[in-house]
């Protein structure tokens, strides 16, 4: 057997497995096909098996059915029937229910461990895609951040950033000739802007203690990668807030992770539901940062899947990068449906045996286009397949299944309690003026070598690097998040990552 995962059985009689080799799985792929096709049953299927594999996995659960993963299939379920046929049709035998180890995860902690970063995490250039800000705006919040870098501020939460907005409106005439115009209106309209994001909730994914990202790439002790559950059924209420957060995972990734050009197997699979989102409104320079993360996080070990209704609504550029393609079914009424079609069937390698222009439209559920890259790294001629049924539910956890895992989980009360130490907001407050007095900027100046360049980056990466699964109590847990946040706060401005956020 192929050192791959099974994607399903095509060609005649649905025998011919069809997989997904590990070694180019970093080379990112395509999940695609209208509404109740088939494509998040299949993101399972593909997730439970990369795990089985030892390879952590990232997945936003949209709708909350993906939290099956974490719970074996029912032989008594409604669905046995149908799934265990299917599994033995395409050649794989009987199948056989596992559950897959699962960590949750949501921003406001309620379904999963909350998830969080700081303001100074995220950066200037993400934040005013938050926020909406135009150029001007985006401007004057980037002298913002440049100058809390300069004086050592701590920005951990959205209170922060309002202070600090408010210091630098108040000193304007000061700060003009180092950093530039301060318009008193743009400020005021990023306040709006930021007074609308904490309506939406969007206050909750600010703060400390911040997502350490060697949590989201364990393993199980038998070898298993953990699949990380992102429960995104509210915040995809706030695309923004939804495309913004996943974007600013992969450009963390991106940042945090060593250079590994091809590796054996994947060291991250990461699902980008909805991933029409991150591109719709996004103005042209941030599109070609995106396609640039895109392609440069590959060499780092991390897959990329995107998972849309219709590959068209994804940039070119973007779609040329994706070595694996599985497209269900589209529908073909419109000239316009049936031009989108013809566009998916001509992204694969044609099949003399059938014409796949004609087969997307006749797809059944559960039934896909499929193509992927051999070991050559040359894509394989387009198969229609069945793909195969997950081992895990197919269908949502109940919440108190749900709980019960949570409670489980060898992160818990690592990240429960959120921690409110002296940041900007407390520093600005305080009176002083001078913001950098503060005990964090004080601790942080001692740390940054003659040159001026940050000297611990090398005890925060092997404070990050400590063991996941050492079970701590939440004080000690949440302290020790903070001291490594700490530990990483040093970086300056400038050095800060493609995205603009944290260069680590
Ligand atoms: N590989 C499969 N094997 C067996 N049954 C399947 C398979 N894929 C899908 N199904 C059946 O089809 C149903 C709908 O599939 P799914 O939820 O994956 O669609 P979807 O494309 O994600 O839809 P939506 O866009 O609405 O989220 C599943 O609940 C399941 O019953
Ligand atoms: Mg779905």
């Amino acid at each position: 057997m192929a050192d791959g995962i099974v994607i399903g059985g095509g060609g005649p009689e649905a025998k011919q497995l069809q997989f997904l080799l590990l070694s180019r799985a970093n080379r990112h792929g395509l999940v695609a096909g209208a509404t109740g096709t088939g494509k998040t049953v299949t993101l399972q299927t593909l997730a439970e098996q990369f795990s089985a594999a030892g390879v952590p996995v990232f997945c936003a659960d949209i709708k909350g059915d993906l939290s099956g993963l974490a719970c074996a299939g029912d032989p008594a379920g409604r669905l046995h029937d149908k799934l265990n046929e299917r599994s033995i049709r395409i050649g794989v035998g009987p199948i056989e229910y596992r559950a897959a180890p699962v960590t949750f995860w949501d921003v406001w902690g309620k379904s999963g461990h909350p998830v969080r970063a700081t303001v100074s995490d995220m950066g200037p250039q993400l934040l005013a895609r938050l926020l909406q800000l135009n150029e001007t705006q985006q401007g004057v919040l980037t002298i913002a951040f440049q100058y809390a870098d300069d004086q050592g501020l701590l920005l951990v939460d959205l209170k922060d950033l309002r202070s600090l907005l408010a210091h630098v409106s108040g000193i304007a005439s000061e700060l003009q000739v180092q950093y530039g115009n301060i318009a008193s209106a743009s400020v005021g309209a990023v306040q709006r802007q930021l007074l609308l994001l904490e309506r939406e909730g969007g206050e909750a994914f600010f703060g400390e203690p911040a997502l350490e990202f060697s949590d989201l790439m364990r393993t199980t002790p038998d070898g298993r990668g953990y699949v990380n559950v992102l429960d995104a059924t509210r915040l995809i209420q706030s695309p923004r807030l939804y495309s913004t957060f996943l974007m600013w995972l992969l450009a963390e990734l991106y940042e945090s992770l060593p250079e590994v050009g091809d590796p054996e197997k994947p060291k991250l699979i990461f699902f980008f539901d909805e991933a029409h989102l991150l591109f719709s409104d996004a103005p042209k320079a941030l599109i070609e940062k995106i396609e640039q993360v895109v392609r440069l996080v590959r060499s780092k070990g991390v897959g990329i899947y995107f998972v849309t209704q219709n590959p068209k609504d994804l940039p070119e550029t973007v779609l040329a990068q994706l070595g694996c393609r599985i497209q269900h079914a589209l529908r073909a009424y419109t000239p316009q449906e049936r031009k989108g079609v013809r566009a998916a069937a001509q992204s694969f390698r044609p099949n003399p045996r059938f014409d796949a222009e004609t087969a997307i439209s006749e797809l059944a559920t559960g039934e896909a286009l499929v193509s992927t890259l051999d070991a050559s790294g040359i894509p394989t001629v387009v198969e229609r397949t069945l793909v195969r049924p997950p081992s895990s539910r197919v269908g949502p956890l109940a919440d108190s299944e749900r709980t019960a895992l949570i409670n489980g989980s060898s992160l818990f009360g690592r990240y429960d309690q959120r921690v409110d130490r002296s940041s900007a907001h407390e520093s600005l407050n305080a009176g002083s003026g001078q913001a950098a007095s503060s005990q964090d900027a004080q601790k942080r100046r001692s740390a940054r070598d003659e040159t001026g360049v940050v000297k611990s980056s090398k005890a925060s990466v092997k404070m990050r690097g400590r063991s996941a699964s050492s079970r701590q109590g939440p004080v000690e847990a949440a302290s020790g998040v903070i001291l490594r946040t700490a530990a990483r706060e040093f970086t300056k401005y400038i050095l800060r990552g493609m995205l603009g956020s944290r260069k680590r």
